[in-house]
């Protein structure tokens, strides 16, 4: 019999929201394998690639003081051994955080079929933050009859709102200002009780802020990422930068208790 085991797949540079990602998986298992491998099919900007920040030792000290069991970082020889065929994340991989990046979910797919391939896991934890990502994962593992249970974690935040991410070490003291922005759209948002209101909100918010430069920013349904057309199962994604730093946000949208007459 298989015995149970997460993977927690990360690109490292770890974080409380990584922490949070350990957290769940003991609930799962007492085996956790944590991968550290920056990915370079899921980068479209050679920049971004390279700026991206390493730190193994220190994540491994981390990920181990959190309770992984095991910290996995292959090199690009074990991962991609010989001339890869991307996988294609489809036509909801070419929306949103695809449109701009193009190949980045093929990217994803990719590399998260090797992890799968190589640790075996029974569960793999994904963050809500990259919520087009875990959408795209979960509908490839059903499509694909995978043994995977993906498990989706909640977002985590500064006590200021900036959902935590590995790129927030490249914003000064000021960008990080301007980038509460997006947070703040996203709370006035999803309070709306229309998502054409939501809509509205969004952007006048984010305009607000001329340090922030908007990729997108829309409501969608999570049940098939379409625009919402009602705020049941709806959700704000925004993406945008702030002095060259990429940033990503969702939220989604409080339903107002049905009135009762
Ligand atoms: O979310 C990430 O950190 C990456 O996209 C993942 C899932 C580890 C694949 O490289």
């Amino acid at each position: 019999m298989r015995q149970n085991k997460v993977l927690v797949p990360t690109m490292g540079a770890i974080h409380a929201g990584h922490l949070s990602l350990i957290e769940i998986a003991k609930n799962y298992s007492t085996e956790i394998v944590l991968s550290i491998f920056v990915n370079p099919l899921q980068f479209e900007d050679p920049d971004d690639l390279a700026k991206y920040p390493r730190s193994v030792e220190v994540d491994t000290k981390l990920a181990l003081g959190a309770g992984a069991t095991e910290i996995w970082a292959p090199t690009i020889e074990e991962i991609y051994p010989e001339k890869v065929i991307t996988l294609d994340s489809g036509a909801i991989g070419r929306k949103y955080e695809g449109a701009g990046r193009e190949g980045h979910f093929d990217g994803v797919l990719t590399v998260v079929d090797r992890l799968f391939k190589h640790v075996q896991p029974t569960y793999a934890i994904f963050g809500e933050k990259d919520f087009q990502q875990l959408f795209i994962i979960k509908k490839w593992v059903k499509k694909s009859g995978m043994e995977v249970e993906v498990i989706a974690a909640p977002i985590i935040r500064d006590i200021d709102g900036l959902a935590l991410s590995s790129r927030n070490s490249r914003l000064s003291a000021e960008d990080r200002k301007s980038a509460l922005v997006i947070s703040r759209a996203l709370r006035q948002a999803t309070h709306e009780r229309s998502v054409e209101s939501a809509r509205d909100r969004l952007h006048d918010v984010l305009s607000s802020e001329p340090s922030f430069q908007l990729d997108y920013a829309e409501i969608i349904n999570e049940d098939n990422f379409e625009p919402a057309t009602s705020a049941r199962k709806a959700r704000a994604l925004v993406a945008g930068w702030v002095n060259g730093v990429r940033l990503l946000d969702n939220m989604a949208m409080s339903v107002p208790a049905p009135v009762i007459s």
